[in-house]
Order: structure tokens, then sequence, then C-alpha cells
């Protein structure tokens, strides 16, 4: 069993392989069941109503205590906001984006040296979503790779395009410092001690996931990414163009608006656990164009990979009872790594009855 499914992985064909095909359909393993297609018109467009934060105010100690309320209110509605005025140089952004497109436009050979099934493989190229166990695949091939501490993972990165090491590690670094002042600020939105683990989250991991999305000729039955949520604290979310899209409480879909030069902060399961689920990880997903490629860049942030994290012991009363036992990086990788998206979720193990 475990050997045929790394053989059937050794071989995968990238969605971008099967775009540079130019069909008119795509092959039936893409196509999802009609109840999970993302019909657009239960889309919501509009979204006016999404936060964004600038965090120019963390300067202006007036505006602080407004700075810490918006956060509040945006982890508290949707466990997710985009930040302006972040400190991350718009070409730094760009920079990391266009060596990843220089990446994915190699030829298929040097790509495959690092393809692995092993989700616990620090550098992993492949498709879809876990192409070993997946049902449905997904239009998304990505590579991922750690990033914390750098020094220690570079070496292990693509030394092809000659640049990706310098162009992407340079936004990694930027990533992990942005993090930690975002941690900030999110902590003491929760009324906690803005050095609450301070170490973990200085020595915390970092996993950049380099997606490309190719355009695709049937949008409306495949998706880039199947909606789940994020395993650890914050992911920070640089994008070449619109496709990524949230639930809100209600169930209902919203199209995250491509906004030049912000990026998108979402909340992961390490940070409902550590809140007591007073913030809720949000579910997403990445829809596809016919049109338009997109690439995307999720730097996912966790504490240290076996680092057992549970609810914040002031997040505890009796009012709050403890509603998650601890976790971590590691168990997640090891529960994924048996599991697809859609046969359950790591954290709904964690959830005390
Ligand atoms: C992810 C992810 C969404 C996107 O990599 O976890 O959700 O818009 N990506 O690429
Ligand atoms: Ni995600």
């Amino acid at each position: 069993m475990e050997a045929k499914r790394e053989m059937s992985y050794d071989s995968f064909t990238s969605v971008m392989a099967l775009n540079q095909k130019c069909e008119e359909n795509i092959p039936e393993r893409y196509i999802l069941p009609p109840m999970q297609r993302p019909d657009p018109s239960l889309v919501d467009h509009i979204s006016s109503g999404l936060p964004i934060i600038d965090l120019l105010m963390l300067k202006h100690p007036a505006h602080k205590s407004q700075l810490i309320d918006e956060v509040h209110a945006a982890c508290k509605k949707l466990g997710f906001f985009q930040v302006i005025n972040h400190g991350i140089p718009t070409s730094v952004m760009k920079d990391a984006l266009d060596s990843a497109e220089e990446f994915f436009n190699l030829p298929n050979d040097e790509k495959m040296c690092f393809a692995s099934a092993d989700v616990h493989e620090p550098v992993r190229y492949g498709t879809s979503v876990n192409h070993g166990v997946d049902r449905v695949f997904y239009w998304r091939d990505f590579i991922k790779h750690y990033a914390n501490p750098l020094s220690e993972w570079t070496h292990l990165w693509p030394s092809n395009p000659p640049s990706y090491k310098e162009k992407m590690g340079s936004y990694a670094k930027a990533t992990h410092v942005l993090h930690k002042k975002l941690m900030e600020v999110v902590l003491e939105s929760l009324g906690l001690n803005t050095n609450y683990l301070h170490d973990d989250i200085e020595e915390g991991s970092q996993v950049m996931a380099v997606n490309y999305y190719p355009s695709c000729p049937k949008p409306d039955l495949a998706l880039g990414m199947p909606p789940h949520t994020d395993y650890g604290t914050l992911t920070i979310l640089n994008q070449s163009d619109q496709g990524l899209e949230i639930m809100d409480q209600d169930n209902k879909w919203h199209s995250v608006p491509f906004i030049q030069g912000s990026l998108i902060i979402q909340l992961g399961d390490q940070l409902e656990v550590m809140s007591n689920g007073r913030y809720k990880s949000t579910p997403h997903r990445a829809v596809v164009s016919l049109q338009r490629k997109r690439l995307s860049i999720a730097s996912l942030h966790s504490l240290p990979l076996e680092k057992k994290v549970g609810p914040a012991p002031q997040l505890v009363d009796q009012q709050h009872p403890i509603a998650y036992k601890e976790g971590s990086f590691g168990g997640f990788l090891d529960y994924i790594s048996v599991k697809s998206l859609s046969q359950g979720k790591y954290i709904d193990t964690l959830k005390n009855p």
C-alpha cells in the first residue's frame, strides 16, 4: 500500500503541465462533486465589510488602543484581516513572487527533484493538497519549505533560479519579524501579556507554502485549494491576484479583494487553541480563474514543531472551561500524513467534549 502510494506520487502530473496542453476540459480527477463546487452566485464579491488594518497606528501611542480594538473585532468576527503599512517593502513582496514564478517555469525534471509524498520533509514540491491521500485533486502546484531560522534551511531550498534563495529569503525574514509584531498585538487583544510564549514564537516554525494556480478551463468545477483552516498561529499571505475566499460564522463565502501592497492575515488552529476558543481559525479556499494564473506565498507560522500548546491559563475560568487538549505542529503533520482534508480536522481531535 505504502509503496504503491509512493510510486503514484513519483509519477504525478503537475497542473502546470496539464494547463500547457490547452485542453477545453479538465481531467475527471479534478471535478468536484456538485455540492463542493464554488458556486459564484453564493459568494459575496463586494467584500466591503472585510477589515483592513493600518499598522502605522502601532507607531502612535494615541492610536494603539484603537488598533488593538480593531484587531480584537476582526479576530473575533472573522479570524481574518488585511494589513497595510506593515513595513515589508512592495519590492520585497514582488521579488519573492517573481522568484516563485521563475521556479515554477523551470523544466519539470528540475522541480521533480524536490517531489516527495512525505509531509514531514522540510522541502517538498507537489500538486493538489496531499496527492498521496486526496480523492479529488486540486488545481494547484506548490513548493513548501521551512524558513526559520533561515541559516538552517536555505541550503535545502532550490538553487535555481539563482536569485531564489536571496529573494525568498529576504521575504521570509521580513514575514518572521512581522509575525512577531502581529502576535504581540493579537495577544494584547486577548488580554494576555505581549511576552506570552515569547521565545517559542521567536524560535517558532515557519513554513513557506509557495502556490501556483494555473488558469483553468473549468473554474466552476474545480478549486485551487479546498476549504480548510491553517494549523498555526497566524498565516501571512502575499498574492499576485485575487482568488482567496474566506467563510464567515454564518457559513457565507466572501471573496477577498486584491489590494496592492497589502498582506492577508489569517488566524490558525494553534491560536484558536491558545485563545481557548475566544478566536476561531478562518476556513478559507482558493478559487481558480479561466483567464489568469495566480501565485501566492502563504507564510505559515506556528510554535516549534514539537512544542505542545494548550489554552492560555489566563483564558480559562468557570465561564470558560478548558475547551481544547494540547496539540503541536508535529501532531498535525502525523495526522495529515494519513488523512485527506475531507476526512476530518486535526483541531477537532483536540476539542474537549
Ligand atoms: C494555503 C492557502 C490560499 C491561497 O496555502 O494554506 O490557504 O490563496 N492558500 O493561495
Ligand atoms: Ni490555508
